[in-house]
């Protein structure tokens, strides 16, 4: 057995999922016991939804890079650990050994050091897909640092809320970044960003793309010649900082329902011990596998399964710099072939916007290497299934669809590829210690609904009953708003802030989220964010955002405006608004669809109603409920005529 907590057949699974729900503490308490510790835990887990607070492995101390890289050289220290494939496929890619890995981890604590970082600081990261942006954070972890890593694609504005939230002043960055045929200019927005962010005492500049750029005197850097003056000074090694299991290792920035972008904490041990935990089980990977994951480190699919759940289990794991569709559609497949992948794992828009190149992009690539294949980030339609598994797996790669969330930290409900069995668009069955419930508004727990055919249907709020080791402890800086956000709504239970059904056999359907986040392109978006910004233009009164389906996106952004008489709303406008989003939260927020209305429809109270407008987005017109509360019904026909 490769792992010893890996689970090897259906009848393990149902036996270690009853023990992990009767006896959660000893459950864990074994999976834990397989890492190593500088220290033991004095308790396992202690709890309350109520408050809320969770802790696990109270006590216990640990450096997850230790666990990561040094615990592995030994056996495997020459193996790969990163494999990195550039933008280019003419351009030379890289693969590091866990030994070189850890060697390059150590190198950059030690300029992290001379720079002033402290345990406890909290780091930005803001690069693209290089194999420097994995070794930044591991670096920040093992010093002990908190990493906020922030994707590529957020605009300065964004860096500079995420910045002042965390109080970070460190920020660690890189000329620009290569993405298909675009460059990408990373160092000057963080110098925009850093106009509002005195705070900020040092940042250090990797080289990558070659673009100018400028550099403040006394407080950038540049990593090549700092990591050559460690390099002068003669000294190797790092020691790991001992961390405390619920010292936070990470923040990680996710939208809501509601107001700025929160900050999700990640606390050491447990964090460690659920994704490596998943990792394993989910793609049952095997030592010698290569394993890729398409996603970006700036997500927390690429924290915790790009970096921290595959090295944690001594795997391969292949970084991607580019574009799944650049230089051509085969691009991933080109990879495959080219490194033998045998996991791969991706995201449904990746999915159906290949497929919309047909088949031709993959012939001529060996893809007999995969094995496995993963989906994540929204729920998977039918189609996107089928395609992926006859043309990419050729029908014989267990395919898993994965639902979990930056706040859980890891995999929470999927099928173990090849162990428990696959149904397509359904994440099937939660993975041990994870305990599931659905609810109906009031919290009651939601009852099953008999079918036609006689099988029955339950289907409701998907809410968690029990802590796993993964899951995050707070909000940074702000423990109110974690209890408000998660644990509000039901007492006693955590909300997901997605829809789901059960079937009768206890497989689960994600159907999407029921509060105001849009999931565009795997991407959370929340609809407050983008409506604050739309406002903030000079031109626009107010606005509402809503989604609808989007072919290749999962859900695209429907914006509806409201402009001051005083400006035509026109295609000048139009471009201000699109200008706006880009400029205060990133191109990834920018609306599909504008459309300029008189009014939106609100109740007597004032209330903007969003089912209207989401009927109107969908194209339902005929469905769209009584409009006769409404304080002016009359504005529901004008945006119906004015759909675009
Ligand atoms: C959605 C990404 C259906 C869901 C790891 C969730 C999914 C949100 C799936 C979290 C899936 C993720 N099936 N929906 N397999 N995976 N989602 O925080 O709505 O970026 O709440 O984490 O993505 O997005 P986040």
């Amino acid at each position: 057995m490769a792992y010893p907590y890996q689970i090897q057949s259906k009848e393990q699974y149902d036996a270690h999922y009853r023990e992990s729900v009767e006896n959660p503490e000893g459950f864990w308490a074994e999976v834990a016991g397989h890492f190593q510790w500088h220290k033991p835990w004095e308790k396992v887990l202690d709890w309350s939804f109520e408050e809320p607070r969770i802790e696990w492995f109270r006590g216990g101390r640990l450096n997850i890079t230790e666990n990561c890289l040094d615990r592995h050289l030994e056996q495997q220290g020459d193996r790969p650990a990163i494999i990195w494939e550039p933008n280019d496929p003419g351009s030379e890619g890289l693969t590091l050994s866990y030994r070189q890995l850890l060697d390059k981890v150590m190198q950059l604590c030690h300029v992290l050091r001379r720079n002033g970082v402290q345990k406890g600081d909290r780091v930005c990261i803001y690069m693209g897909m290089v194999p420097e942006l994995a070794i930044a954070t591991l670096a920040c972890a093992r010093i002990g640092a908190i990493h906020s890593i922030v994707f590529g694609g957020f605009s300065a504005r964004s860096i500079t809320d995420r910045l002042e939230d965390a109080q970070a002043a460190f920020v660690i960055t890189a000329d620009g970044a290569h993405r298909g045929n675009k460059a990408i200019p990373l160092k000057s927005v963080i110098d925009e960003a850093l106009e509002q962010c005195a705070f900020v005492k040092k940042v250090i500049v990797l080289r990558h793309t070659g673009t100018a750029i400028s550099m403040k005197e006394g407080r950038d850097c540049y990593w090549d010649e700092e990591v050559k003056q460690v390099a002068a000074a003669g000294k190797p090694f790092f020691p790991a900082e001992s961390m405390d299991a619920e010292d936070p290792l990470f923040i990680l920035y996710t939208s809501g329902s509601t107001g700025k972008p929160k900050g999700v904490v990640h606390t050491c041990g447990g964090y460690m011990v659920y994704a490596s935990y998943s990792f394993v089980n989910v793609f049952q990977y095997q030592p010698g596998d290569v394993y890729f994951c398409t996603a970006d480190i700036g997500w927390i699919t690429g924290h915790s399964y790009i970096v921290y759940g595959p090295l944690l289990a001594g795997a391969t794991t292949l970084i991607f710099e580019g574009i799944p569709t650049w230089p051509d559609a085969g691009r991933f497949w080109d990879i495959v072939d080219k490194h033998r992948v045998n996991i791969l794992y991706t995201a449904p828009t990746a999915i159906r916007s290949l497929m919309s190149f047909g088949t031709e992009p993959i012939e001529g690539h060996d893809l007999s290497s995969l094995k496995v294949l993963g989906s994540v980030g929204e729920p998977i339609n039918e189609e996107a299934w089928q395609w992926f598994h006859e043309h990419i797996g050729k029908g014989r790669c267990p395919l898993v669809d994965t639902w979990w969330q930056t706040e859980n930290g890891g995999i929470l409900i999927s099928n173990l590829a090849g162990v428990t069995p696959a149904i397509p668009t359904f994440a099937t069955l939660p993975l041990p210690g994870i305990q599931p419930v659905l609810v109906d508004e009031k919290g009651a727990p939601a009852q099953p609904v008999k079918q036609e055919d006689g099988s029955s249907i339950t289907s409701g709020n998907l809410c968690i009953r029990f802590p796993w080791p993964g899951m995050f402890r707070t909000t940074y800086g702000d423990h109110e708003r974690f209890r408000q956000n998660y644990f509000a709504a039901y007492p006693g239970l955590y909300f997901s802030g997605d829809g789901c059904y059960r079937d009768d056999k206890g497989n689960y359907r994600i159907t999407g989220r029921v509060d105001d986040v849009l999931n565009v392109s795997g991407h959370r978006i929340g609809t407050a964010e983008v409506e604050n910004a739309i406002n903030s233009d000079p031109s626009v009164i107010e606005s509402a955002i809503v989604g609808y389906p989007h072919d290749i996106k999962g859900q695209g952004v429907y914006a509806f405006v409201v402009c001051d008489p005083e400006h035509t709303p026109g295609e000048e406008a139009r471009k201000a608004i699109l200008q706006t989003v880009t400029h205060l939260i990133g191109a990834i927020a920018k609306p599909d669809k504008i459309q300029f209305v008189s009014g939106l429809p609100k109740t007597r109270s004032g209330k903007i109603m969003r089912r209207i407008l989401r009927k109107i987005a969908e194209g339902a017109l005929d469905s769209l409920g009584d409009t006769s509360t409404l304080l002016d019904p009359g504005v529901v026909e004008e945006i119906k005529a004015g759909r675009v």
